[in-house]
């Protein structure tokens, strides 16, 4: 008989070289590599490079790949004018969604190409920059600019958000981009996967990975987790806000728990160090210190049942210090998915495309006619 699998827990729908993980252990590699260790010691393009082409790329190719990322700066006009058009208040992951699926509509005559898709996405990352940068921007009342190219993909970003970086900021911004580079294949980049596997283009696949990164199981969890923080509001309510609203309110803790993971997401050291690191306020550095005490209650709770702190539980603290408000968290989770999502359906379409069609179990009434 027919069974399904809730959530498509333990379903398989790809082969990957990309991303490795061992919930159990708390192992989390691209291509064989640490990710704490590439967070620390890589660059973003350089590491959205492996993934994308199976290795590091040497210094020339390097510098060509930021070369062509950098020369698509630039925001056609009328993108420009559609975010110019959308009301102030717009959610920021909603306004990127509308950008792609714009730009997917400029694909009037697309016929897939491997050769064209893998030339494209360069073009793909500068464009993205510029969208969540701009978005951001309007947001804050500010104008829409092109950004100028830095030497760094997260310098880059910084400065077309904010007018200037220094350099922790630019470090934790590229770490952040590279540990939420890619996750195998969460429901965003399964979303992606499945719009691919129609041999769509790569902007309507970004376009629906976008779209399901929205709530707050997934993509929406770090804004979440930081909205709880600022709902306790210190240390010392920790304890009761817990049994009030966890143990006995039946609410979920954000930023814990893991369809995969059965101990501490391993993304979550780097996370914290940043959060540590560029804490400075008396205001970062009360929240910092409500979400470790909160930690530390929730795994005491939970820890024997393999619920465990994931990766968006500190993640909100170190955008929040760079500079970004709660209300960008989930986009700019969206901005550095980006190359592990194109990695995925490039590899998906390249190597085992088959258009992806899952099955129902039909539990309706049987055949009825109309009177
Ligand atoms: N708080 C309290 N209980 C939890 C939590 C949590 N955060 N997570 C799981 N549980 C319990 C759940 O109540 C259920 O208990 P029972 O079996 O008694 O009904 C059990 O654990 C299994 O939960 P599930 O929802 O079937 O597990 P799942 O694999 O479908 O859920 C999850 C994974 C991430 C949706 C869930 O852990 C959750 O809701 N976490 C809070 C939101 C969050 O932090 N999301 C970010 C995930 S990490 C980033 C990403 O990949 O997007």
């Amino acid at each position: 008989m027919e069974e399904i699998s809730p959530g498509l827990e333990n379903v398989y729908i790809k082969y990957t070289e990309l991303t490795y993980i061992d919930g159990n252990k708390g192992i989390m590699r691209y291509r064989g590599y640490d990710i704490n260790e590439l967070a620390e010691k890589s660059s973003f393009e350089a590491v959205s490079y492996l993934m994308l082409f199976g290795r590091f790329p040497d210094s020339k190719e390097l510098m060509e790949f930021r070369d062509r990322i950098n020369s698509n700066l630039v925001l056609a006009d009328y993108l420009k004018n559609i975010l110019l058009a959308m009301p102030e208040k717009s959610d920021a992951l909603g306004m990127l969604q509308t950008l792609l699926s714009a730009k997917a509509s400029e694909e009037l005559n697309y016929k897939y190409s491997k050769e064209n898709d893998r030339d494209k996405i360069p073009e793909i990352l500068g464009q993205v920059l510029s969208m969540v940068a701009n978005i951001y921007r309007i947001k804050e009342g500010d104008s829409i600019i092109d950004p100028d190219p830095y030497e760094t993909y997260s310098e880059t970003f910084l400065r077309a958000c904010f007018g200037k970086a220094d350099k922790n900021r630019i470090k934790a911004m590229d770490s952040a981009l590279i540990l939420y580079m890619d996750h195998e294949i969460p429901a965003s980049t399964t979303a992606a996967l499945v719009t691919a596997s129609t041999l769509s283009d790569m902007y309507s696949a970004l376009a629906s990975a976008v779209t399901a990164l929205r709530g707050p199981l997934h993509g929406g969890a770090a804004e979440g987790a930081y909205r709880q923080f600022l709902e306790i509001g210190s240390p010392e309510k920790v304890d009761k806000w817990f049994n009030d609203n966890i143990i006995n309110g039946k609410r979920r803790l954000v930023g814990f728990g893991h369809r995969v993971y059965r101990t501490y997401d391993p993304r979550l050291k780097t996370f914290k160090k940043y959060a540590d690191m560029l804490a400075a306020t008396n205001e970062e550095k009360n929240i910092l210190a409500t979400a470790k005490k909160l930690e530390e209650t929730g795994v005491k709770a939970f820890g024997s049942r393999g619920i465990y702190t994931n990766t968006d539980f500190y993640s909100g603290i170190v955008f929040k210090a760079i500079g970004f408000p709660v209300d960008m968290f989930t986009t700019l989770f969206g901005l550095s998915r980006v190359s592990g999502i194109l990695a995925h359906i490039t590899e998906y379409v390249e190597t085992q495309e088959r258009l992806i069609r899952p099955r129902a179990i039909y539990r309706g009434p049987g055949e009825r006619k109309l009177e």
